[in-house]
């Protein structure tokens, strides 16, 4: 873990900022924004698997599209050192057309639901062969490539000319997975890729992913609201609260000396085999009480056991706990 921690960043994200207009009234006029993402910062080094986790809402997907280029960030930064920019990392704004289609190339994406993210009218073969065809691969190396990863995702070659309608969920996120690691891309981000599954099949696609990361010696980002899906998988985490990042570390300091309240609960929320989920971690469904939101102090105020007045004055920095295991509170 200490090894992957000294490998250079491949994604740097600097005081990321993405908020979205509130629109209200005739003239639609902006009443306001939502602080989707709330200056955050965090970095993924080669070969490394980071998880980002918080509840619904929290900014997770904001942040995967705006690292994916497909949201449009309010301030920050977001350096790549992936692909040809491997040594002078880029951002989305500095490339034109055809460098953009670079980066897709080498940063790709799972999504959450198998069922909406495949179209329904391509078979599987044209469904694979599609990015193939974007990034002007060959005829025969198309072909080779599809029955390669067909088979290291599990599905028969028989399926190729069948339709997303004809396979289960589990099957489907195979497919979905099986079209993102296609142009083996350096980078992969799958967003709560399993939560949409039974929890049998989740299981397997966790384990898919995690083979098909060491194959590739891949640099992933895994979204997930649950903690206990990515114990065990992630090297490093980072937890989201409201648009914020108040803890990240390694998977041994997140699950072995959690320092965040938040953090804590939502370990707490985690059920145990044979005793069902802590009572403790029901605080997680707690409604937020407004009325001690704290304007320019802590987010996670009103929820906090460990609240104090200075938590009502400014809203606390991450500071070093020690061996870069961070934490965003005055008190902890
Ligand atoms: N295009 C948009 N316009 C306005 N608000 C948005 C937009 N996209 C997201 N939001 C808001 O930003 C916040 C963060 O949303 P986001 O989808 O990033 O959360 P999430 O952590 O991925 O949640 P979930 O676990 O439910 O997927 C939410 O309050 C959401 O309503
Ligand atoms: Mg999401």
């Amino acid at each position: 873990m200490n090894n992957q921690q000294t490998r250079p960043p491949v994604i740097s994200v600097n005081n990321l900022k993405v908020h979205f207009p509130i629109r209200k009234g005739v003239f639609s006029n902006i009443q306001g924004c939502v602080k989707a993402v709330d200056d955050i910062s965090f970095s993924v080094n080669k070969g490394e698997m980071f998880a980002l986790v918080g509840e619904s809402g929290c900014g997770k997907t904001t942040t995967a599209q705006t690292i994916l280029g497909l949201t449009p960030k309010t301030s920050g930064t977001i350096d790549l050192a992936i692909g040809p920019w491997n040594q002078t990392p880029v951002n989305w704004n500095d490339l034109d057309k055809k460098g953009k289609k670079e980066l897709r190339k080498h940063l790709q994406v799972v999504f959450q639901d198998p069922y909406s993210s495949l179209d329904p009218r391509m078979t599987i073969e044209s469904i694979l062969e599609e990015p193939l065809v974007i990034h002007d691969y060959a005829k025969k190396e198309r072909s080779d490539r599809i029955g390669q990863m067909l088979s290291k995702v599990g599905l028969s070659s028989e399926y190729l000319h069948r339709f997303p309608h004809e396979f289960s969920g589990g099957q489907r996120q195979r497919i979905g997975i099986a079209r993102a690691f296609i142009t083996e891309p350096e980078v992969v981000i799958a967003d709560e890729p399993v939560s949409a599954l039974d929890v049998s099949i989740q299981a397997q696609i966790i384990n898919l992913l995690q083979d098909l990361q060491k194959d590739f010696n891949l640099t992933m980002i895994f979204i997930s609201h649950d903690l206990a899906v990515v114990r065990h998988l992630a090297n490093r985490l980072g937890v989201m609260y409201m648009g914020k990042i108040v803890e990240s570390g390694t998977e041994e300091q997140i699950f072995n000396s959690p320092l965040h309240p938040y953090t804590r609960l939502l370990l707490e929320s985690i059920p145990l085999p044979g005793k069902g989920r802590s009572s403790k971690g029901q605080g997680l469904q707690d409604e937020q009480n407004s009325s001690l939101s704290a304007a320019k102090g802590c987010t996670y105020y009103p929820r906090c056991p460990k609240r104090t007045e200075r938590c009502l004055e400014s809203y606390p920095d991450l500071k070093d706990a020690g061996e870069s295991h961070l934490v965003s509170c005055f008190n902890c």
